[in-house]
């Protein structure tokens, strides 16, 4: 990644803008510089703070710190993960399979990829609210690209077998997603599982707002 730094005069703390005054250069009269190829302080301190964060939460997630992608939410990273998976596989199958508990977020991505041309089988929850790996593995189909299947209902509370989905995708050559944006306290009970829970997982949508 460049570090190099662009910015308007003033804006940041080692501003050559103002030693650079009266040197006639055109791009200083209009106000855009670029800055010494070393970020200002704030710069390098806010790097490390995300830097350091995304360690962490790789650690927590068994994943690697390349791995972890920061969005503005939850509703962004459904986004990013479902839509992002199905555009980017689409040459090989254009069929995703969803619970039909998932919240808006995913739901309304799912809405976009089907009028894209996408076809999305949604499964029905038990008497329990729980997505069996049997319902999962009769909807899949060649033409599967992903499985979505939320980790912890937001409105029921149903903690779904995502590592058995998750492991049953892997052998299928299928992506799995799991929205665990209601998952974040949960997952820390359950961190002893995270192993198990995270491996088979590539694609995860996870939040601290609701831990
Ligand atoms: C399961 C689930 N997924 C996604 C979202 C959307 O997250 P955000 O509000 O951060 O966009 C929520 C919000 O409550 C949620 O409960």
């Amino acid at each position: 990644m460049r570090s190099d730094v662009y910015g308007l005069p003033g804006l940041c703390g080692n501003n050559p803008a103002r030693s650079a005054r009266g040197t006639g250069d055109a791009a200083l009269r209009a106000g855009v510089v670029r800055q010494s190829r070393q970020p200002a302080r704030s710069g390098r301190l806010a790097r490390a703070g995300i830097d350091d964060a995304r360690d962490r939460i790789a650690d927590h997630l068994n994943a690697q710190a390349s791995e972890i992608v920061f969005t503005s939410g939850g509703t962004e990273a459904d986004n990013l993960a479902i839509k992002g998976a199905a555009r980017a596989l689409s040459a090989r199958g254009k069929h995703l399979v969803v619970t039909a508990i998932e919240h808006q977020a995913v739901l309304a991505s799912c809405r976009a990829l089907e009028a894209e041309g996408f076809r999305v089988t949604y499964l029905s929850p038990n008497h329990d609210g729980l997505i069996t790996p049997d319902q999962v593995a009769a909807a899949i189909t060649p033409e599967t690209v992903l499985v979505s299947c939320m980790y912890a209902n937001n409105e029921m509370g149903a903690i779904q077998p995502i590592a058995d989905i998750g492991l049953l995708c892997r052998g299928r050559h299928v992506v799995f997603h799991t929205d665990a944006i209601q998952a974040a306290g949960s997952c820390r009970w359950t961190c002893g599982r995270c192993t198990s829970i995270c491996s088979p997982c590539p694609r995860i949508s996870f939040t601290d707002r609701r831990a």
